[in-house]
């Protein structure tokens, strides 16, 4: 009965201490950390076949063409009568818009409030399971305490009557004698052990919730005023930012879109100057503020910050954010459609590359991209590749036709289906990676330009990068991707 009581309490401790080593730090789960490959030299921007890989390529799809729905441009737009009517949007202070669809609006900060506010849900219950099953073990190990002393004694009843009767009892003695021993040996030594490594566990999670709910405390002050960054909705909405445009909404700021009618509107940055206006952001680095490197849905239903009032009493500057894959899906498919890639890097210096088509698909097919028609000054590296990069090796910089990715969602070209060979893991962001990159703008960001492999958590090219600008070991200091239905000039 004592070996089976022992030996259950053993696999306790056991289990508990396994519990007890789970870093918290991590729970996110994210990328483990892979060993960076022996072959990691420059460029890293692809993944050269290594022995025994395959690389096939796939055939692009065509992306929406024609003339599209609208026609070229009036001479001037129309201004003065907006269109419809304002929609109350009122904020109602803290961090999110009272109007879900509106967004987040304050500063990163509340984003973290949030993460950690989310953690601590999590970690709460663990602790405290945690801190019942060492304090029964304690419990136990009193019982078993208590239980050995009476066993003592028993064994020094017992050595008495054995005298007594001899060799009849003297096997069963002997039995207990060993018995003794073993439970006693647990008593005195081994269980005092791990109830102490387990309460140094338990120490080490305490501090760490603590220090947790000191940045949530300090948080909480932070987003406990009214969010300074609230943005009045401006008089003209319609289907997009050229629909807006044609409308008189002719300053660069958060608008409200619904590109079909039935649709929730939701805020959008419209970029109403550059190249004529009209354009409809769906991507933007600037400062680092966001974290891009996000999950499916996260990239699926958008994420990021979308505009800020910097004193001029409305939203003129444009947040970091990702709009989401499926309403980029909606607007690029609904007839032919162009994009505008703005980049900056960090002396000033800019450039663009720009696609008179741009087509994602849907979620159904991940997301597949099909651009083409390329001018600009930035390099054509979706279609073409890596310049520095030769033959297969610069196919698999491609991006045209790729589907596209996210760490928790592999559909690149890397060995598919080798959970250790995910580009998205790696290079930081969701994206329409092949074998790897030649463009990476949802990447990390990383402060001043010029940056190592071995500043990158996986010793791969995992910043914000444009190779045919700038090479693969050079950030950007802000991208930017805008989107606009495409129409004829005159
Ligand atoms: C492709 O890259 C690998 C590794 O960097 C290199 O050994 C090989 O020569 C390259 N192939 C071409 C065609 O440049």
């Amino acid at each position: 009965m004592s070996m089976k009581f022992l030996l259950l309490l053993c696999l306790c401790v056991g289990g508990a201490l396994t519990h007890g080593n789970e870093d918290y730090d991590d729970y996110d789960a994210e990328a483990k950390p892979t060993p960076a490959p022996k072959e990691a030299i420059d460029p890293r921007g692809h993944r050269p076949v290594s022995r025994g890989e395959v690389y096939i390529p796939v055939a692009a799809p065509p992306p929406v063409s024609g003339r599209g729905r609208y026609r070229t441009r009036p001479t001037t737009a129309p201004t003065g009568q907006p269109q419809e009517e304002k929609e109350e949007q009122p904020d109602h202070g803290g961090c999110v818009h009272a109007s879900e669809t509106m967004g987040v609006l304050c500063p990163t900060g509340c984003e973290l409030k949030t993460a950690l506010l989310k953690q601590e849900r999590n970690v709460k219950p663990t602790v405290a399971q945690l801190k019942r099953e060492v304090d029964a073990l304690s419990q136990t190990s009193n019982s078993v305490y208590r239980y050995v002393t009476d066993m003592t004694t028993e064994v020094t009843e017992r050595q008495k009557i054995s005298d007594g009767n001899g060799q009849m009892v003297s096997q069963y003695t002997d039995d207990l004698e060993v018995q003794h021993a073993f439970v006693k040996e647990a008593i005195d030594v081994t269980f005092p052990q791990n109830i102490k490594i387990l309460q140094g566990v338990l120490e080490k999670i305490r501090d760490k919730i603590q220090r947790i709910e000191k940045a949530i405390i300090a948080q909480r002050d932070k987003c406990a005023e009214p969010c300074k960054v609230s943005c009045p909705i401006p008089v003209v909405s319609g289907k997009d930012c050229e629909d807006i445009f044609r409308k008189g909404g002719e300053a660069s700021q958060m608008y409200l879109v619904r590109p079909e009618l039935l649709q929730t509107p939701y805020r959008v940055y419209c970029d109403q100057i550059t190249q004529d206006g009209g354009w409809l952001l769906v991507q933007s680095r600037l400062d680092g503020s966001v974290d891009f490197g996000r999950r499916w849905d996260d990239y699926k239903r958008g994420f990021g910050n979308i505009a800020f009032d910097v004193g001029k009493g409305y939203c003129e500057t444009p947040g970091e954010y990702w709009l989401g894959n499926d309403r980029i899906s909606q607007l690029t498919k609904m007839g032919p459609t162009e994009i505008l890639i703005e980049m900056q890097d960090w002396t000033g210096a800019k450039v663009y590359a720009r696609y008179q088509q741009f087509t994602v698909q849907g979620e159904p097919s991940n997301y597949i991209l099909a651009i083409d028609k390329y001018s600009g000054t930035a390099g054509n590296t979706f279609l073409e590749g890596a310049k520095e990069l030769f033959g297969q090796n610069r196919t698999m910089t491609i991006h045209n036709g790729m589907m596209f990715s996210t760490y928790d969602r592999d559909n690149d070209r890397w060995v598919p289906g080798d959970p250790s060979k995910q580009c998205s893991r790696e290079d930081g962001g969701g994206w329409w990676y092949n074998q790897c990159h030649s463009a990476n703008p949802n990447g990390r960001y990383y402060w001043g330009g010029a940056y190592t492999k071995y500043m990158a958590k996986h010793g791969t090219d995992d910043g914000v990068v444009w190779m045919n600008w700038k090479g693969s070991w050079y950030s950007l200091k802000a991208i930017s991707m805008k989107i606009r239905p495409f129409f004829a000039d005159k």
